[in-house]
């Protein structure tokens, strides 16, 4: 592969990638291999590697794309001279696996005890060590370092880099980096007991943590030196590692905690015989969406669904039927629950006489199949005297007329809300992976109107459409209970 020097550049060029560069948080040499893998990818669609003095540096863009669309949160991870450097080099990898990006920083004292090669070769990734860097063509690589990662953690954290933090130093890299950072910081401590104990670690701790870094461990146990023990042993790698993730990804909102949903999904299959059915094109995504999305809001939820392709989403209680009917049974066993949401495209009839035999071709004509209609399970349950769910709503899917069709649905079910979308076939809904909803509900504070409010949702993926219709009924929970 070619390398290419940058100050053999055209200054305007050279000009406009340091501004490139500037802008984006990157050293002018890691915006010349976005630039060059960008062209690269739009060219032949084949991902090339940029080339690279150093053979085990990958690229250093603010985000790093494993596969195409994904992003892996960026930690800088910065190893302080202690003897438990050498479970820094541990802790890399534990960073690693759990799927963050890791670049390191070495202080002068920690390349003592390890190398700034071993580090490189564990992350992948040039290990960084000078604050004055002649190799970099950016003089402002430690703000680069500080901001272009998510989180710093600092392992071992040392008396002495703590005291530095404590004051403001920033004399070398390392506390270049953490003065010169908006991220968050967790920060390891590792040291001898006595040091630990120090009045003045005591004091510089107290400061940092005021000033809002992270701590975990110190721990208790046997230390390097002989025949010491107590409370200074650096975490350990796996629970660092673990520490790090839960500041990256904080327990997202759960808005729907302690409610309980129950949702219908899919087609119901109708038996004419023991193998021939009645049924329809439903494909269950967009209840199954809804019901991860749910549940990811944190509500119990129960799905209800007919014969579908499709995996049982995490965490939820699933219960396959086949028709109408055991739906309907289903579906009242799982009650009592705060929301129903009834997205299943029930048949509406199903044959009277269902043979117990396959149905055999015969010379005395067309087998007759009476229809009698299937029980409607959303006006069951919206008309239920007791144990009517606070919220029910129920969908609607049209092929003409959609809106004013829907408004009759919604009188004539009694439900609270409906889902109205346009099920043509040329709009793709039917199986597709993408919905145009329009949300009807009564609105009784609309006196010049028909009294239905109505909201026409832009088209969206059934997984928008299901994080949306969630939030909604998140609001709607929270509206009652205040
Ligand atoms: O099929 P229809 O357009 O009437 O469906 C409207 C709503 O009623 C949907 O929410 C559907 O799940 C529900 N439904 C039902 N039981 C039926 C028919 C429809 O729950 N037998």
């Amino acid at each position: 592969m070619a390398s290419l020097t940058i100050r053999k550049l055209d200054d305007a060029i050279k000009a406009e990638l340091r501004l490139r560069a500037a802008r984006n948080g990157r050293s002018v040499e890691d915006e010349v291999r976005v630039i060059l893998r960008e062209a690269s990818q739009q060219g032949a669609q084949h991902p090339v590697e940029a080339g690279s003095e150093q053979p085990h540096r990958q690229t250093s863009a603010p985000r790093v794309h494993g596969q195409p669309g994904t992003e892996l949160p960026r930690v800088t991870l910065i190893i302080a001279g202690g003897i438990a450097a050498y479970k820094a080099l541990d802790l890399i990898r534990r960073l690693k696996e759990r799927g963050l990006f890791v670049r390191c920083v070495m202080t002068h004292a920690a390349q003592q005890f390890v190398t700034p090669l071993t580090a490189s070769a564990l992350a992948s990734e040039r290990c960084y060590t000078d604050l004055f860097d002649a190799a970099s063509e950016f003089d402002a690589g430690h703000i680069r370092l500080a901001r272009d990662c998510e989180l710093i953690v600092v392992a071992p954290a040392t008396a002495d880099l703590m005291a530095k933090m404590a004051q403001g130093h920033a004399d070398d890299l390392a506390t270049a980096i953490l003065l010169a950072t908006n991220r968050p910081i967790l920060l390891a401590p590792a040291m001898n007991p006595l040091m630990w104990n120090n009045a003045a670690t005591r004091r510089n701790v107290a400061q940092l943590l005021r000033d809002g870094v992270t701590l975990i461990g110190p721990a208790a146990g046997e230390m390097a030196e002989a025949n010491e023990a107590g409370v200074g042993r650096m975490s350990e790698p796996t629970e660092i590692a673990d520490a790090a993730l839960r500041m990256l990804r904080p327990p997202r909102p759960r808005p729907l905690a302690g409610k309980r949903l129950l949702i219908t999904a899919g087609p119901t299959h109708e038996p004419i015989d023991p193998v021939r059915y009645i049924a329809n094109r439903s494909s269950g995504k967009q209840g199954f969406a809804i019901a991860a999305a749910a549940q990811a809001a944190g509500a119990d939820v129960t799905l209800i669904c007919g014969p579908v392709e499709l995996a049982d989403p995490a965490g939820v209680t699933v219960k396959h039927v086949e028709s109408a009917r055991e739906m309907l049974r289903q579906v009242e066993a799982a009650l009592p629950a705060d929301v129903a949401i009834f997205t299943a495209a029930v048949a509406d009839w199903r044959v009277k006489h269902a043979g117990s035999q396959k149905l055999k071709k015969s010379a005395g004509g067309l087998p007759q199949l009476e229809l009698i209609e299937n029980p409607d399970i959303l006006a069951t349950i919206s008309r239920l005297p007791l144990r009517r769910p606070a919220l029910v709503i129920g969908f609607a899917a049209e092929t003409e007329h959609l809106i004013e069709n829907a408004k009759i649905k919604l009188t004539h079910k009694r439900c609270d809300w409906i889902v109205a979308n346009d099920v043509s076939p040329a709009t793709g809904v039917m199986g597709g992976d993408r919905n145009t909803i329009h949300l009807i509900s009564k609105d009784d504070s609309d006196t010049s109107g028909d009294g239905f409010r109505v909201e026409s949702w832009p088209v969206m993926s059934k997984d928008d459409v299901a994080v949306a219709l969630v939030d909604r009924i998140a609001a709607a929970a929270k509206d009652q209970t205040s």
